[in-house]
């Protein structure tokens, strides 16, 4: 007969392979209840040793209790981690709500400012304007000098701009779209209708001044282009952009590059001309400066000016932009807070 002791150890080996091997609780309860459970081999073991001798007595029962002790450690060991892997699987397939609604991806849309500036770009196009583009990095000579605006010119102080740290190639951030007049003329016969949008840069700053803002040029030369051209195709586009009966004016100013100039004011919409801090409490907010070109502008382009005759604009999107949604700070644009920009 073997030796109980013997038998113990192969009760408590395979009584701990039984609960290392067992998947769920009633696996487990199995294994106790076959080993070490009331009715378990190891009980029924120890329920003898009583009837043995004084010595066995000891020798038997120490290694039982022994052989007990290791399957109920083992057993707890494994309870807690079927219990816990059980919860993580309850819990986690609880993440799941299948009844929940879905969260809908959030869609976006267009700047105001993008908005505006093709909306201007499309009034025109149907007036039979084309589009041209030029570079925001321009050389001096279109910004400026083929404009009629001489190094040292007064008038450069009016648009103080960023200029590029290259001496040599005298290159700046363009300050207006008015290059493209020079750009476009240089590469093309009259008739011309052109419209030239794009961003521009200056060193300015204010509610209603931005470093970087746009700018929409257009211009006309044909035979026989007037002053009367001009104003009756930008009031047709003011009525086009924001509704018929909105006042504007044509005011006197000077560019070096028109002669006559103007600029034209449209009445302030966030105050309605009470005065306001928009528009300096004039009533009035400027959105573009135009003119008839200037014929030594011609000059520069090689058209005859005894021959034709021009007219140009220059307008700001962003202040457009304020007249439209009646914005009162033009920096509110740019500073990407999606409070802002989601209400358009
Ligand atoms: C010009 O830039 C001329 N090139 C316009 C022009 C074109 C005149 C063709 C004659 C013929 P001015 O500096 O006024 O002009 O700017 C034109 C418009 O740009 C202004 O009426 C205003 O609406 C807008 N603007 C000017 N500076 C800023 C700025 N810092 N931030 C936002 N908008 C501006
Ligand atoms: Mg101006």
């Amino acid at each position: 007969m073997t030796d109980p002791s013997d038998r113990l150890k192969e009760l408590q080996e395979a009584g701990l392979r039984a609960i290392s091997a067992a998947a769920s609780e009633s696996d487990l309860l199995d294994a106790k209840g076959k080993y070490f459970g009331k009715k378990g081999a190891v009980s029924e073991i120890l329920k003898t040793v009583a009837y043995l001798p004084a010595e066995e007595k000891k020798r038997i029962g120490g290694a039982a209790n022994e052989a007990r002790g290791a399957l109920e450690a083992a057993f707890n060991a494994r309870l807690d981690e079927i219990r816990e892997r059980e919860r993580l699987a309850r819990e986690g397939s609880g993440l799941l709500d299948v009844t929940l609604p879905g969260r809908s991806a959030s869609v976006g849309h267009r700047h105001p400012v993008s908005r505006t500036l093709s909306d201007i770009v499309s009034v025109f196009q149907r007036l039979g304007f084309s589009v041209r583009l030029g570079p925001e990095i321009e050389k001096d000579y279109y910004n400026f000098e083929a404009l009629n605006i001489p190094k040292d010119h007064p008038a450069r102080d009016m648009q103080d701009t960023f200029y590029m740290d290259w001496p040599e190639m005298d290159l700046v951030l363009r300050t207006h779209t008015s290059p493209i007049q020079i750009r476009t003329m240089e590469g093309m016969r009259p008739p011309v209708r052109v419209i030239a949008p794009g961003a521009v840069y200056r060193c300015d700053s204010d509610v209603t001044h931005s470093p970087m803002f746009h700018q929409v040029e257009g211009f006309a030369v044909d035979r026989s282009v007037t002053m009367a051209d001009l104003k009756g195709l930008l009031t047709e586009f003011c009525g086009m952009m924001f509704g018929p009966g909105l006042p504007l004016r044509f005011r006197p100013s000077f560019f070096p590059f028109t002669e006559p100039s103007a600029e034209v004011d449209i009445r302030c919409v966030i105050c309605r001309g009470a005065g306001c801090r928009v528009c300096k409490d004039s009533g009035w907010l400027e959105i573009l400066g135009c003119g008839m070109i200037d014929p030594s502008v011609f000059g520069f382009v090689g058209y005859d000016p005894e021959e034709y005759t021009g007219f140009a604009f220059g307008m700001g999107v962003e202040r457009i932009a304020m007249l439209r949604h009646g914005i009162n700070d033009i920096r509110l644009f740019f500073e990407n807070d999606i409070r802002f920009i989601s209400q358009f």
